[in-house]
């Protein structure tokens, strides 16, 4: 049974009809947003638990991604018995919590800790589609990296080699775990640190670069074109509302010939709402010196 029919005659008429029909499920925990129908959230919650026997945990969230980490807030609603059963024994260096769990995607497992990493199921078709367009020993600079999910998945699908860096150390913990649970150590390297301090002394430059960091990447733009090699590709993500757009693609092009890199935009996708006619962008660059 659907979870909203179980709610159908506990909650008044008005209150029932604002409660969307689906949330974001990650690993066993799901997560609802807080809306018109938030005065009902416990309600709410045992009805997930109730009708999804594969939801343990639902959380409410009370606080947007938030400060240098992206990190939302949650409150615990609902919770059954669970004894991290998804989570391998010898995954112990991050202290178990109820906001724990492990995902699933494209076939790669990744361990999150929703309270303490950003992430967010809803990038996977991106990530899918970053996947396929990596060749084979391609050599990659995922920045913002959060717990791995790109880089995994890279990795878990291309004979590749990743560099990724981050600056959350309880982000990194679960990405070292998950580089063990999907066996990619030797495709992996992970810098913990700031892009700004950890990237301009690499030596290397690279056929693909991932800025996964909608509000900061567009500033690391001039030191990715640094390190970008003749004929790879960047991959620069952003916010923006349809009339900023263009803006947004004039000012990359502008990075490039201030960087006296002469590059071609490939494709401007919208990869997510973040809010009304707010959207989630990507941009896809190619070098060509
Ligand atoms: C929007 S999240 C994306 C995380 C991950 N790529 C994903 O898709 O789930 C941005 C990440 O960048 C990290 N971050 C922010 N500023 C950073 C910096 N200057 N250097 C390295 N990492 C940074 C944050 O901790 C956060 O994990």
């Amino acid at each position: 049974m659907h979870f909203k029919e179980l709610l159908k005659n506990t909650l008044p008429k008005k209150d029932f009809e604002l409660i969307p029909r689906a949330f974001e499920v990650v690993g066993d925990i799901a997560i609802i947003e807080p809306d018109g129908a938030q005065k009902h959230a416990k309600d709410i919650a045992d009805a997930i638990l109730q009708a999804h026997k594969n939801v343990h945990i639902v959380l409410l969230k009370t606080g947007d991604v938030k400060g240098k980490y992206r990190v939302p807030k949650y409150k615990i609603l609902a919770h059954e018995e669970r004894e991290f059963s998804n989570v391998p024994k010898w995954a112990s260096e991050v202290p178990q919590t109820q906001t724990e769990t492990i995902y699933t995607e494209s076939g790669c497992r990744l361990r999150l800790d929703l309270a303490k990493t950003y992430f967010s199921s809803k990038l996977s078709g991106e990530r899918a589609r970053i996947a396929g367009l990596a060749r084979d020993h391609e050599n990659i600079l995922v920045m913002f990296a959060g717990a791995g999910p790109f880089p995994i998945v890279i990795a878990k699908k291309k004979d590749v080699k990743i560099t990724a860096v981050e600056i959350n150390p309880d982000a990194i913990l679960m990405f070292r775990d998950s580089v063990k649970i999907n066996h990619v150590e030797d495709k992996i390297t992970i810098l913990e640190g700031d892009v700004a301090e950890s990237v301009p002394p690499l030596k290397e430059k690279f056929d693909r670069i991932v800025m996964p960091a909608p509000k900061d990447a567009p500033a690391f733009l001039g030191l990715a074109l640094s390190k970008i090699k003749t004929g790879g590709m960047i991959h620069l993500y952003a916010f923006a509302g349809d009339e900023e757009i263009e803006d947004l693609k004039k000012s990359a092009l502008e990075d490039c010939e201030a960087a006296g890199k002469k590059c071609k935009i490939l494709l401007v996708r919208k990869c997510g709402n973040i809010g009304v006619r707010q959207y989630r962008i990507v941009i896809d660059l190619i070098a060509l010196n």
